[in-house]
């Protein structure tokens, strides 16, 4: 958190500052491992380190904050650019608006943007991330990258299909999801622990985020089966594999 005035990025531009903020608190239950899911080694480090790898090349950013559980050690040992805050709560939530305060308590302005990112989404890229900031930050709201559904949606009744919903109004949220700092920490103070993305907490206050396409392979590692699957991807990234969403 080098840069503490305010409105005043490193590029000596008037533009609002921009911060990350990586909720990185969690214990990974539906990955079924015995140790938290965002350390798990992936195409030659954690996964967390890949989601960090892309934020880093990103130098519209003046911070990165990452949330971590109390008693987590996992940075103690490395050398870090990152800010590294062991104020996570028990939901992803309580995680980000603990991260708010910090960011806030740094130096950060009410009024500057937070990107709130996944430390399990490693297949984020700058240009990615670079394509929701410029969307985003001329926008009164803000917004979130996100992917339209590209399979039918069936809603279940005891394992059976109820019925089949329309598809094409529909988009899968992913993240990062950009808003200001004062209107994120409001909004989740308003819509309460279990809300699982902060574009929920600021659709409950009546406003609408801007959807920004993602990119199918934004995927959350979150089952068993992701881990191979954003694997092969890094690697094939690594290697420069064409068509591979290499990371420009
Ligand atoms: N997260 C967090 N604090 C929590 C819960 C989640 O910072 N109390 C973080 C996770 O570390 C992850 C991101 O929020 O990077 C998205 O959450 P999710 O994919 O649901 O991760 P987990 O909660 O760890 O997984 P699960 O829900 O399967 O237990
Ligand atoms: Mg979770």
């Amino acid at each position: 958190m080098s840069d503490t005035s305010e409105n005043s990025p490193a590029d000596g531009s008037s533009k609002t500052r921009c911060w990350a903020l990586i909720p990185c608190a969690g214990s990974g239950s539906r990955a079924g491992l015995d140790s938290p899911k965002q350390y798990q080694t992936l195409a030659g480090k954690p996964m967390v380190l890949h989601t960090l790898a892309a934020f880093d090349a990103v130098s519209r950013l003046t911070g990165i904050l990452v949330v971590v559980a109390s008693g987590d050690a996992f940075f103690s040992s490395r050398m870090t650019t990152w800010q590294v805050a062991d104020c996570g709560g028990t939901t992803r939530a309580q995680s980000v608006a603990q991260g708010l305060e910090y960011l806030l308590q740094q130096g950060a302005s009410g009024n500057d943007w937070v990107l709130v990112h996944d430390a399990a989404r490693c297949l984020i890229t700058p240009a990615q991330i670079n394509h929701l900031i410029e969307a985003c930050e001329t926008d009164s709201v803000g917004g979130l990258l996100a992917h339209p559904l590209a399979d039918t949606l069936k809603c279940a009744l005891d394992g059976r299909v109820a019925s089949t919903l329309a598809r094409n109004d529909k988009w899968l949220a992913q993240t990062p999801q950009m808003f200001r700092i004062d209107l994120l920490r409001r909004a989740l103070a308003q819509a309460g622990a279990q809300v699982t993305d902060e574009s929920s907490a600021i659709e409950s206050m009546g406003l609408q985020p801007l959807l920004v396409n993602g990119s199918a392979q934004n995927f959350k590692v979150t089952y068993p089966e992701d881990f191979a699957l954003a694997h092969a991807l890094l690697e094939a990234r690594s290697a420069g594999i064409p068509g591979k969403g290499a990371t420009t």
